[in-house]
């Protein structure tokens, strides 16, 4: 039973203890694990972490729209927006579902009553969608051409995105709202573009139209998804100008989801970090990394591997830093990270410790947070030989 969690101060999104799960065989394979998140108003933050460490499940979670089953069946999501009350999308979502999270040593999600309320919960989920989307929540997926309606022109699709916002608007203005928005995305604003269809759309065209879509509706709070995956680097860094000058602006707050480090420094003020389904850091973007602050063995390995694949462009190497395999949801006991983490490698840290329980995630200083055990990770990390070596030795 949901006891009525609160928002953060000031944040147009707080979601706490989020658990995501899919049913493999008999049992529910946990893929996000206690997810947490705050996004302060006006603020844009990053979730970073490696492929398969369950980003995009944990956001479609929070947005509704997790295809998996049973999906999410524990935590809160609360929204804020403006003056509007504040809505929690995952309110009693524990008396729907017959799941609970794992307690004390369990691994795995226990069922706790048979019966299946799924298809109750999801009408009641929706109407709360529906909200939300009403108070302007937007959504720029990760893969463009699931996103777009392949039977629909982009002027029908963005013209009704408009209207989304202004439905008092005649066909006229829809039409040069549509037109307002390709020209933001840098597509030529004309009735030769409002005619196409999703197939004739080249890559970065339909990233630029899947934008402007999300944009055209005016949102309040958008999560953006890879938002340049797949793209050439020219388009890239014109989408990247795009959301930096709208996101800018100061009334759009969100999350960028992504593994491009150097686009999330630009783009966002916070920052979180998930490796295989669970946080392990949140905080300011400022320590991203930091040698000389604490932040997680893992925020500084993906830092570390960020530098190491630019200083190989640079110098026009191919490939960059080698991949650690490894990747994907892990369920154990003790710190999900240890076969990586050079503390623990180096024996600076009660391995003890890391082998049988979960770190919780600690507060370090204002609103920043980590889970570990070390007791100073800063001297640990430098003290230590290199989190590139460590992650390279063992791939657990
Ligand atoms: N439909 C599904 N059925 C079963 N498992 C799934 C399904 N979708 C995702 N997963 C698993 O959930 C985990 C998290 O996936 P998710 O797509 O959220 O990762 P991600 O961090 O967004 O990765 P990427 O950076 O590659 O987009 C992965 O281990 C994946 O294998
Ligand atoms: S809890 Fe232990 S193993 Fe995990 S990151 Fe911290 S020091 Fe490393
Ligand atoms: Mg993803």
């Amino acid at each position: 039973m949901s006891d009525a969690p609160e928002p953060s101060d000031g944040a147009i999104l707080t979601a706490r203890d989020v658990w995501v799960g899919v049913q493999v065989g008999k049992i529910i394979k946990p893929i996000v694990q206690g997810g947490r998140i705050t996004v302060p108003q006006g603020g844009i933050l990053g979730l970073v972490g490696e492929s398969g460490s369950g980003k995009t499940q944990f956001v479609r979670a929070l947005m509704g729209l997790s295809s998996l089953e049973p999906g999410v069946f524990s935590g809160s999501a609360i929204y804020k927006i403006g003056d509007q009350p504040a809505v929690n999308v995952l309110d009693e979502v524990e008396l729907y579902t017959p799941f609970r999270a794992p307690e004390g040593d369990e691994l795995f999600p226990q069922r706790m009553r048979i019966g299946w309320a799924w298809p109750l919960w999801r009408r009641r989920f929706r109407k709360r969608l529906d909200l939300l989307r009403r108070l302007g929540v937007g959504f720029i997926f990760q893969n463009p051409n699931g996103a777009l309606n392949p039977f629909l022109t982009v002027g029908t699709q963005l013209k009704e995105a408009v209207l989304v916002a202004r439905p008092k608007a005649n066909g006229k203005e829809a039409e040069e709202g549509a037109l307002h928005w390709l020209d933001q995305v840098h597509l030529k604003p004309d009735q030769h573009t409002l005619g196409l269809y999703p197939h004739e759309l080249s890559g970065g065209m339909a990233q630029r139209v899947m934008i402007a879509l999300a944009l055209a509706g005016e949102p309040k709070f958008i999560v953006a998804d890879e938002p340049t995956t797949g793209l050439d680097s020219h388009i890239r860094l014109e989408i990247v100008g795009l959301l930096n000058r709208i996101m800018g602006q100061g009334a759009l707050s969100g999350i960028v989801i992504s593994h491009d480090l150097p686009m999330v420094a630009r783009l966002c003020d916070r920052l979180t970090v998930m490796y295989r389904g669970r946080v392990v850091e949140e905080g300011p973007i400022a320590a991203l990394g930091d040698p000389d602050s604490d932040s997680h063995p893992y925020t500084r390995e993906l830092k570390e591997r960020a530098e190491a694949l630019a200083r190989g462009r640079q110098g026009h190497t191919k490939g960059g830093v080698k991949k650690t395999g490894g990747t994907g949801v892990v369920v154990g006991k003790g710190c999900i990270y240890r076969s990586r983490c050079a503390i623990y490698r180096d024996g600076l840290v009660d391995k003890e410790l890391c082998n049988t329980v979960q770190p919780p995630m600690n507060t370090i200083a204002e609103r920043h947070k980590i889970a570990c055990h070390s007791e100073d990770i800063a001297s640990a990390l430098n003290e230590s030989v290199g989190l590139l070596a460590a992650a390279g030795q063992s791939n657990g």
